[in-house]
């Protein structure tokens, strides 16, 4: 088995001149990667040993990946256009028979859109607040959504098209907002209960048998999973209150107009545990792989309530939600990084499975049947 692997990371990345096609929202490509976060990344991979370069993942990336001939990608790409963008390359990856970090085709096309994700989660009794997805903007407002309704894109990250005019107190804003954001994204608004509670980021690593191969068999616990401490976003006095914006998001962790962050999050155990469990299933649900992070809001009542999953979340060291709940728990940049390539890497058989100590008493073999 090979000790030393080519990884390229895969990312769409914002140019310096932010230059923009013509008709795009003003947000776009808000949620693709700076070069200082591939740096990042790169330099985690390379302090195993590994080669690394970055590859964009734009329509020239087959010829960059046949001649670099990776033995392994570090998928953080977002994608470009169409429908589930972000399944965009680990489809690409499929067809030329190349492993990659993280979930899959199908999982990352459906989480990337919030209603199918939660079209799901409802069937498998997972918390989520009443919802009706807009396509064209006039149609009947459904009884069982009551005002105040938050309105957002249907596929979109990194706040991208959330600001406090998302929520809406009357039918005529709702059917502007809504119309806005079917024109300006052109995709479904995706309308929702304003849920008015607190809110939260629930972050997973792992999988049954992250123990054999991961880097750090110590951070699972008995059913193979990680559970980072709880990451609570307070927007109150951020600037945009009550909502984890575009805006908000583009804050500096720390500087004057950014959310307030708090990990691990004041809750009572039985409620970390509560979170921890539905983020699980949300994750197990949709099939995701080795990493995610499941974003929550209570009700008025304080119950929970599923937002979306993020299973391409961002790995900025200092600043994305899931590196500062690692930070949390002294869990560094590098070993957060290279557990994903290396969960990834054994799903392709690239990593032996550690010898695990017999202490328990082999089964008895089962008698032959005559
Ligand atoms: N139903 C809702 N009620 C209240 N606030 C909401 C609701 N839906 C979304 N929000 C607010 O808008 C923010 C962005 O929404 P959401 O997490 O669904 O989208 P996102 O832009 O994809 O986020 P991410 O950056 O995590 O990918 C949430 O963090 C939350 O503050
Ligand atoms: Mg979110």
């Amino acid at each position: 088995m090979k000790r030393y692997w080519r990884v390229p990371v895969i990312a769409n990345i914002k140019t310096e001149k932010e230059e923009k096609p013509e008709g795009v929202p003003p947000d776009a490509f808000a949620d693709f990667d700076t070069i200082e976060t591939i740096n990042q990344l790169r330099a985690a991979i390379e302090s195993e040993g590994h080669r690394t370069t970055f590859i964009m993942a734009d329509q020239n990336i087959p010829f960059a990946l046949q001649e670099f001939k990776p033995d392994i990608c570090f998928n953080m790409a977002e994608g470009l256009g169409g429908d589930a963008r972000e399944a965009q390359i680990p489809a690409l990856l499929e067809l030329m028979r190349i492993p990659y970090t993280g979930s899959r085709v199908l999982t990352n096309g459906i989480s990337l859109d919030k209603t199918l994700t939660k079209r799901i989660w409802r069937d498998r009794n997972l918390p989520v607040a009443p919802f009706q997805e807009f396509i064209s903007g006039d149609e009947p407002l459904r009884s069982d959504l009551k005002f105040p309704l938050f309105v957002k894109p249907a596929r979109e990250g990194t706040g991208m098209g959330v600001d406090t005019n998302a929520i809406v107190n009357s039918e005529k804003d709702l059917r502007e907002r809504a119309v806005y954001i079917i024109n300006t994204y052109e995709q479904p608004a995706l309308v929702e209960t304003f849920l008015p509670g607190r809110e939260f980021t629930v972050g997973i690593l792992g999988r049954k048998d992250a123990h054999l191969f991961g880097r750090h068999p110590d951070w699972y616990e008995k059913d193979g999973y990680h559970r980072f401490p709880i990451l609570e976003i307070a927007s109150s006095r951020s600037i945009t209150p009550q909502v984890y914006s575009r805006a908000a998001k583009a804050q500096e962790v720390g500087a004057e107009g950014a959310p307030d962050f708090y990990c691990p999050a004041d809750l009572e155990p039985e409620v970390v545990k509560k979170l921890n469990h539905l983020a699980l299933r949300a994750h197990n649900v949709l099939n995701a792989l080795d990493y995610s992070r499941t974003d929550v809001r209570f009700d008025g009542e304080g119950n929970p309530r599923l937002l979306e999953i993020n299973t391409l979340p961002g790995l900025t060291l200092g600043y994305s939600d899931l590196c500062l709940q690692a930070e949390a728990e002294g869990i560094s940049y590098n070993d957060l990084v290279l557990e994903i390539l290396y969960l990834g890497a054994s799903r392709w058989g690239m990593v032996a499975p550690r010898e695990v100590p017999l202490n328990q008493p082999r089964k008895k073999t089962a008698p032959l049947n005559k």
